[in-house]
């Protein structure tokens, strides 16, 4: 007979399993783990050893290991997407004060951590109301390590408690409340997603010059996960993608400070290459 295993109990990760997963997390990923983050790899890993019917974390770190797949699903579920729409929103008004009415060209954007996508939705909203008035084309690009959110973030469907911080005027012109099955949702519009591209990139490795060269950068909320030497490589990394004269943004509780020094601060959190 088959033994079905118990759902309710919970599947234990020894200490040594533990450091095992925060090294390859931190290799992977750059994200350092506090040493007492078991409960978080649990809390994460757990429903997916169930799924792979697999009873202890050494099993399933070594599938992890030969399966490229299993690893990007282990990526998914160990990032914190926290986000939401118009976040920190003094960027955003510095944004429309400050940096869109010099814009003479074609604007590149760059949300460098965009979770489900909602950060550089906000970013489209504000810009296309400033810029469409003067038919001044843009686009942005939004990127993530994990695959996960970025589907999401293209499919552009969001629950309804997502739309509680989104000014009226930008529900109103750049999103679509659900009907009938979708009636807790509401979508943004296509006008706006077409400005969206999407790609999956890894900011703590070097970033292909595929991806471009920017006016604007966001990197908001993901430094804090990476430890200095960490820290220091990524935003290297990105700003070899950012223009001179281009800017950048980092989350409330971030700081430049003995980290780069190829930007200059314009405000707190915003720097500006020179
Ligand atoms: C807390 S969210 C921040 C989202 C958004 N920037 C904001 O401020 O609302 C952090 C995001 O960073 C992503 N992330 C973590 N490590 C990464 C890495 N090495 N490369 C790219 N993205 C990463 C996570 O997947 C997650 O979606």
């Amino acid at each position: 007979m088959q033994s079905v295993k118990n759902p309710i109990l919970s599947i234990k990760i020894t200490d040594s399993e533990f450091l095992k997963f925060k090294d390859l997390i931190y290799k992977t990923t750059g994200i350092e783990l506090k040493s007492n983050k078991h409960n978080l790899i649990e809390s994460r890993l757990m429903k997916r050893l169930r799924d792979r019917n697999i009873d202890n974390y050494s099993d399933y770190f070594q599938l992890i290991l030969k399966d490229e797949k299993e690893l990007q699903v282990m990526i998914n579920q160990v990032t914190t997407n926290e986000t939401s729409f118009f976040r920190e929103n003094k960027h955003f008004d510095y944004l429309v004060r400050k940096i869109l009415p010099d814009i003479k060209e074609r604007l590149k954007i760059w949300s460098a951590a965009s979770s489900i996508g909602v950060e550089a939705y906000t970013i489209a909203m504000v810009v296309d109301e400033a810029l469409s008035p003067r038919h001044m084309p843009f686009e942005i690009l939004a990127s993530d390590i994990n695959i996960d959110v970025l589907q999401q973030a293209k499919e552009a469907i969001y629950d309804i408690r997502f739309a509680k911080n989104i000014p009226m005027n930008y529900l109103k012109n750049y999103c679509l409340k659900g009907v009938g099955d979708m009636e807790n949702k509401f979508a943004i519009n296509d006008k706006l997603k077409q400005r969206l591209s999407f790609a999956q990139i890894n900011l703590t490795k070097p970033i292909s010059p595929d991806a471009g060269m920017f006016d604007i950068i966001f990197l908001r909320n993901v430094l804090i996960y990476f430890d200095i030497e960490t820290k220091k490589d990524v935003v290297k990394y990105v700003l070899q993608h950012l223009k001179v004269g281009g800017y950048f943004f980092i989350g409330h509780s971030e700081t430049l400070f003995n980290i780069s020094d190829e930007v200059v601060q314009v405000m707190p959190t915003v720097y500006k290459k020179v």
